[in-house]
């Protein structure tokens, strides 16, 4: 087995591609991808498709998080191998789904952007923080407003997007609880939390789209700062951030949060 690479942007090594099937067309930057922000059939087609995609890189990463710390507590490593087998679910449900609605792998393009920065970290502890306490964070907040939105139109994808919103919360938990746990043994470990958060925040500047740029479909985007969804606070509260985390990451969304009034998620 040939080692994964890097590759270089704009001065960062991030890590190089996953391995994907051939008629995936993997992308690097989210204004290559396909997102139209309808709700036609193809626009939901990419939202399955992309989910799906999402979905196997979180299981690479999870995986590779085993490969590369074999030294790591084995109850972490059970936390991390439970993942595997939950973002393999996930992938397994939203493939099912796509193909029902007529679509087909390598249908749109997709990115490993989450994989390229939290592989290219060297430590555990900032993977953890960079792709369990970040990105799958903000996917809860992505899920949790998306699923209630399209619990009318289409009522199979909301309760598929709520059960693996359910799995996420734990994904979150076992990182938050697993930091500070290692943070506690080695106050040092927090310099690598910090600067794997700088890491993400330098990579995020340099491939994020720019406000008023078009994607591969003619969408104009927004600015990614107007583009922070609305804090899920109950699953982050489940999910065990601190109260003064949860305040700090409602600043940063304009202390806009998600509401869930009789099963409804309205961002507010
Ligand atoms: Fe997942
Ligand atoms: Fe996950």
């Amino acid at each position: 087995m040939s080692p994964i690479g890097y590759f270089e942007v704009a001065g960062l090594r991030l890590r190089a591609d996953p391995a994907r099937e051939a008629c995936f067309t993997v992308v690097r930057r989210d204004a290559e991808m396909h997102e139209y922000g309808g709700s036609d059939a193809t626009a939901r087609r990419e939202m399955i498709h992309r989910h799906m995609s999402n979905e196997v890189t979180s299981l690479d990463i999870a995986a590779q998080c085993l490969a590369d710390f074999p030294g790591a507590p084995w109850e972490l490593r059970l936390e991390l191998s439970r993942q595997c087998w939950d973002e393999s679910r996930h992938v397994q449900v939203l493939y099912r789904k796509l193909r029902t609605m007529g679509g087909r792998k390598g249908e749109f393009p997709v990115s490993a952007f989450e994989w390229n920065v939290t592989c290219a970290v060297d430590d555990l502890v900032g993977r953890l923080a960079t792709q369990n306490r970040t990105f799958e964070a903000g996917a809860m907040d992505v899920v949790g407003a998306l699923a209630p939105a399209l619990r009318d139109a289409d009522p199979e994808v909301a309760e598929i997007l709520e059960g693996i919103l359910a799995d996420e919360i734990q994904h979150v938990r076992f990182a938050n609880r697993w930091i500070k746990r290692l943070v506690e043994l080695d106050r040092r470990l927090l310099l690598k939390v910090a600067s794997a958060v700088r890491f993400l925040a330098q990579a995020n500047a340099v491939l994020q789209s720019r406000a008023g740029e078009t994607n591969a479909v003619g969408r104009v985007l927004a600015d990614p700062a107007d583009r922070v969804p609305a804090v899920n606070v109950e699953d982050r509260q489940l999910a065990e951030f601190s109260d003064e985390e949860i305040a700090e990451i409602l600043r940063q969304a304009g202390f806009r949060s998600l509401v869930r009034a009789g099963g409804e998620g309205v961002a507010q």
